[in-house]
């Protein structure tokens, strides 16, 4: 769907055969698994060797999981894992006929990223970023192809979260939205396509809720168990806003409603204390092995 509501989509067989994803944490090691599930060749770009070589293991992990869940025959995650193409020269990255950024949350890194890639990536290729909050509008007035850089907003687990949102920048093509939306439904993912503006819909919405769980455990209200328990059974959420926090990572979390406040203006997206409190303790969520729960099978950061 359009941000006015209109289905995308569609038109000319222009068929994307490879991409690049770069950076190979939870997020772009679950959007490469998408696309090579769905029989695209990916180049995974990350930094160091033994990064790459975390990310690929991850994506094997993962693939397992799926593998038994969808019943595949015994050789078609091997043959889905040596679609993705793992390594630590950007220059890879110029393969692509999409380029998903999926680095740290962090936009002088993203701006440094877009600058790079757009330096030396062909003028055809479109340039998406997987931010959760960031402008788009801001990461394409950095290249000088602004009317090619669109967000790709995956959800945490990629493989099981049928949503993209798709953010339209400012500048951003009619044609590029289109092209990015059907490369989603390649990938078996409902795009959904929205303006940019702080956090999009998708975050705009949920990290209040979460910022508002942390406020309701600061003051009292419930134990972090009663809280998430109403969420789950009173609103049939899959699981409680505190438990989510610590599977998206509550130094995203902070980020995002940092975003948010600053973006928006209104103190109803000041920060919780208590969120930033764990953020300062080291206490992430599930990647550090402490959040709002404990998670002993993750050695702590
Ligand atoms: N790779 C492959 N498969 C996975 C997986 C992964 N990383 N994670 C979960 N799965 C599969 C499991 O294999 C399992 O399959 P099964 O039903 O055959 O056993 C299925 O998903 C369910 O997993 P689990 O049984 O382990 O656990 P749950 O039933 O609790 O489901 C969940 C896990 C799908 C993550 C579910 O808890 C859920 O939907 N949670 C909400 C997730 C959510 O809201 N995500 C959005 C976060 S916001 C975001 O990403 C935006 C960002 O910008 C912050």
């Amino acid at each position: 769907m359009s941000a006015t509501g209109t289905p995308v989509g569609g038109g000319p067989a222009d068929a994307v055969t490879q991409v690049a994803v770069v950076g190979g944490g939870t997020m772009g090691s679950g959007i490469a698994q998408a696309f090579a599930t769905a029989g695209l060749e990916v180049e995974l770009v990350e930094v160091e060797p033994e990064y790459v070589e975390r990310a690929l293991q991850g994506i094997a992990r993962s693939l397992e999981r799926v593998a038994r869940k969808q019943e595949w025959p015994a050789d078609r995650a091997p043959a889905v894992l040596a679609r993705i193409h793992g390594g630590t020269d950007l220059a890879a990255a110029l393969r692509g006929q999409l380029v998903v950024e999926a680095v740290n949350e962090d936009f002088a890194l993203k701006r440094d990223m877009f600058q790079r890639l757009d330096a030396f990536a062909p003028p055809a290729t479109i340039l998406a970023s997987n931010t959760s909050s960031l402008s788009i509008t801001e990461l394409a007035a950095v290249t000088q192809r602004p009317d090619r850089v669109v967000g790709m907003h995956f959800m945490n687990p990629v493989p099981v979260m049928p949503l993209v949102e798709i953010v339209r920048g400012l500048a951003t093509s009619d044609a590029t939205c289109a092209r990015v939306a059907r490369l989603a439904e390649r990938l078996g993912k409902t795009p959904v396509e929205v303006n940019d503006s702080p956090g999009f819909v998708s975050n705009r919405i949920l990290m209040p809720m979460i910022n508002e769980a942390c406020f309701t455990l600061m003051e009292g209200v419930a134990t972090k168990e009663a809280i998430d328990t109403v969420m789950k059974l009173g609103m049939n959420h899959p699981l409680g806003p505190l438990a989510l926090a610590d599977l998206i990572g509550l130094d995203v979390c902070l980020s995002i409603m940092e975003v948010l406040h600053e973006g928006l203006g209104e103190s109803k997206y000041r920060p919780c204390p208590l969120l930033r409190k764990m953020v300062k303790a080291g206490r992430l969520g599930r990647k550090s092995g402490r959040g709002f729960y404990e998670y002993p099978e993750t050695p702590a950061a």
